[in-house]
């Protein structure tokens, strides 16, 4: 069984990224893992904090030199902006703020926030660089791009960096919608058998688990809805690459929304709760949309995710063993596949 966790506080010492479960092997050079954690770091509409994180990272067990041997992986990203937890009890409307300050029994935001905050994500997807590498050597390939920004329904660099611009001098914060698609993966991931076994299900725990994604869709969505079944019938791509709970061998397409960032640098309404005076709640270094780098991170959450569904079916301890499964696998069905 494949399965990740990940600890740390974005002002602590280090984050913690631990993967368990993932196959011998597999080269994963530091550079790629480097060049996915920048991916993140970099994204479109990135504020000033990014400046100060440069995703310097070890990893302490589980490969030798830059190949997995099938122990945990640990991977430790020390934080350049470290500090001791400062106090704040004026929550940030549309964080975790207030609901965990009653959740964990304290009037310190600040202790919250050090857990809540997507720093977090940068282990994420240290972590997903393995599956991604993972999935990429058994035939698969992730993408993300982002697809709407804000009220733009389409987007092109050069439009995305003007709306961004636009949003930051107006002092506001955009969301927008961001597309996660996978080609090449065998049928047969995910199961129908038991409702948590469904595929469908388990992207969209990993989708609607990155920090600030509101909306999710398969395929075809909410568009689906309003359309006949005959219509439907005819558009076999409107499944997103999934029936049943499992993969069909079309391509996989995912869609999710992601609100505007919440952190407002003019202030957003809300109160001293040992006062219970009115005060704002200022985030000076927010980013002005997390769109761009929330696809980053949900692509490399999908990728863990792919690669669990491809270890369970496939099995093996190493990638020498797993990978002529799946290439036979693949002559097999791609035969039957072909007739329809
Ligand atoms: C990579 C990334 C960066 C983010 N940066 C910020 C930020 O700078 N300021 C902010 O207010 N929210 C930011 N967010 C969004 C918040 O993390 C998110 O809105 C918050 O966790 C509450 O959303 P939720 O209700 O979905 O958990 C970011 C999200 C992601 C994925």
């Amino acid at each position: 069984m494949l399965r990740y966790l990940t600890a740390g506080e974005s002002h602590g010492e280090y984050l913690t990224g631990i993967l368990e479960g993932f196959p011998a092997g597999v080269k994963v050079p530091r550079a790629y893992i480097a060049a996915q954690l920048g991916r993140r770091r970099r994204a479109p509409g990135r504020g000033a904090r990014q400046a100060l994180e440069t995703d310097v990272f070890e990893i302490t067990s589980g490969m030798d030199g830059e190949t997995t041997t099938g122990a945990p992986v640990t991977v430790l990203l020390r934080n350049r902006g470290r500090a001791a937890p400062g106090f704040s009890a004026v929550p940030r409307p549309g964080h975790a703020d207030l609901a965990g300050m009653l959740k964990y029994g304290t009037m310190n935001a600040s202790l919250v926030r050090e857990r809540a905050s997507a720093r977090e994500t940068a282990a994420r997807v240290a972590l997903g660089s393995f599956a991604l590498k993972l999935n990429e050597l058994l035939g698969v390939t992730i993408n993300s791009r982002v697809v709407g920004l804000g009220r733009l329904p389409s987007i092109d660099a050069a439009s995305a960096a003007a709306e961004l611009l636009r949003a930051r001098r107006a002092g506001d914060t955009l969301g927008g919608v961001f597309e996660v698609t996978a080609e090449g993966l065998p049928a047969g991931l995910g199961d129908f058998t038991q409702h948590d076994r469904r595929l469908g299900a388990r992207l969209a725990a990993a989708m609607l688990g990155v920090n600030g994604v509101k909306g999710f869709e398969i395929g075809g969505g909410f568009a689906l809805a309003a359309l006949g079944g005959m219509e439907a019938a005819g558009s076999p791509e409107l499944s997103g690459g999934l029936d049943g709970g499992m993969t069909n061998g079309r391509r996989l397409t995912l869609r999710c929304a992601v609100k505007p960032v919440p952190g407002l640098p003019g202030g957003a309404p809300s109160a001293d709760l040992r006062t219970g005076r009115k005060a704002l709640a200022i985030s000076r270094t927010s980013d002005t949309s997390a769109v761009f780098a929330a696809a980053v991170v949900a692509e490399h959450a999908a990728a863990l995710t792919l690669a669990a569904a491809l270890l369970e079916k496939f099995g093996g301890d190493s990638l020498a063993e797993i990978k002529p499964r799946v290439d036979e696998w693949r002559r097999k069905t791609g035969k039957l596949l072909k007739n329809l």
